[in-house]
């Protein structure tokens, strides 16, 4: 098959693993004989440096005829001064709302060889396996008004959804625990917010169309402590904008290193964007030594979830993991035993195993 992907680097160490999601994928298309052309086009800061806008009309153009997006991270020191319509992360904001990426999938999934790269116990860890379900165009992060008075004595932030917004992320959700193992958990604060009571409604509405999926209701303050008391007793979880970006950071401790978490961000019908959930790590950009593993599996989720390639995706995670369990590990895993390798030595060994 042939499949156009663009690349947008982005800042810090995005430059970095994308060189390494695209060595990999280089490598799946001569072994199963797909053509993959590769463009890229410019997001956050290095976008702010060239061209004064985080997210150029050229990168939206061209995201809109490709086949899937392939994204680093945006951010930095560099621009954290600059007002906010010159911040990165509006670049990264404004694609999603652009695509509109209201679906972000982000799948955790302990290494047995990692079990003590993490601060949690093993035996609690051991055999995570969740995905979770963020809304990712909506709430707090898109809300208007968002701004300080005049006098700046007051804020307001504000959090909107519609009952579509909500439906279509839900029916995502239900739709990927039948692919799993049938469980939905549904995590809001219905004892406080308004949105979280539709939000709750809209759940046991749509629950009676996939009787075959387990579904509870769970407080975000008491999921946040169950993520890491109790991960093996979730499957699917799904949330809002807000507290599915904390939630996914916060079960990062599973894997032993937010290097590891890939994502998928999806809209109904169209273009995939694929990037890890870290961000530009500024503290080590430049040196070599970024964990590539969570932009190559978000690239083979890419390869999964756009081109519909299964075995090739699958092919990928069984190099990761294999690589993981020859003791291979990147500097942000704080594994006792094992080999210390760069960021191009671990995509190798990788490259090795495909
Ligand atoms: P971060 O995710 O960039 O880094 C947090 C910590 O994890 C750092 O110590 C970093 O070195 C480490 N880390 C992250 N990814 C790693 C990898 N692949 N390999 C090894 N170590 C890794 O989050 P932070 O520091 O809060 O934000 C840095 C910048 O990134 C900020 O400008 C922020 O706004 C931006 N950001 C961008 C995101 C994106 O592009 N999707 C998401 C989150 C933050
Ligand atoms: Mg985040």
């Amino acid at each position: 098959m042939k499949k156009d992907i663009l690349l947008l680097p982005g800042d810090g160490i995005g430059p970095e693993i994308i060189d390494s999601a695209v060595a990999i994928l280089e490598a799946i298309a001569k072994k199963f004989k797909h053509e993959f052309t590769f463009k890229q086009h410019l997001i956050g800061g290095a976008a702010i440096d060239a061209a004064s806008t985080p997210l150029p009309t050229e990168t939206i153009a061209a995201a809109k005829k490709v086949d899937a997006v392939l994204l680093g991270a945006v951010g930095g020191p560099k621009w954290d001064q600059n007002p906010s319509h010159l911040r990165p992360e509006r670049g990264l904001l404004a694609i999603r709302k652009a695509l509109d990426l209201y679906a972000n999938l982000r799948p955790v999934k302990g290494f047995e060889h990692l079990l003590d790269a993490s601060p949690l116990k093993p035996d609690i860890i051991n055999g995570s396996d969740l995905l979770i379900v963020r809304e990712l165009t909506g709430g707090l992060y898109f809300g208007e008004p968002s701004q300080r008075s005049k006098d700046g004595q007051s804020v307001v932030d504000t959090l909107t959804y519609t009952r579509y917004e909500m439906e279509r992320i839900i029916k995502k959700a239900f739709e990927s625990a039948q692919l799993r193992k049938q469980k939905l958990t549904s995590v809001d604060k219905a004892n406080v917010l308004e949105s979280s009571k539709l939000w709750r409604e809209i759940v046991d509405q749509q629950k009676p169309f996939y009787p075959d999926v387990e579904v509870n209701h769970m407080l975000v303050d008491a999921a946040a402590m169950k993520l890491i008391t109790e991960p093996n007793s979730f499957d699917v979880i799904v949330t809002e904008n807000m507290f599915g970006d904390i939630l996914s950071d916060e079960a990062s401790v599973l894997t032993g290193s937010l290097g590891m978490l890939p994502s998928a961000s999806l809209a109904e019908n169209g273009i995939g964007l694929y990037e890890p959930a870290h961000g530009s790590a500024p503290d080590i950009a430049g040196q070599g030594i970024a964990n590539p593993i969570a932009m190559i599996l978000s690239a083979a989720m890419m390869l999964r979830y756009s081109f519909k390639m299964d075995t090739e995706a699958s092919n990928i995670e069984q190099a990761v993991e294999a690589t993981i369990n020859n003791g291979y590990y990147t500097a942000d895993l704080k594994v006792k035993t094992g080999s210390l390798v760069t960021t191009k030595e671990m995509t190798n060994n990788i490259l090795r195993n495909i």
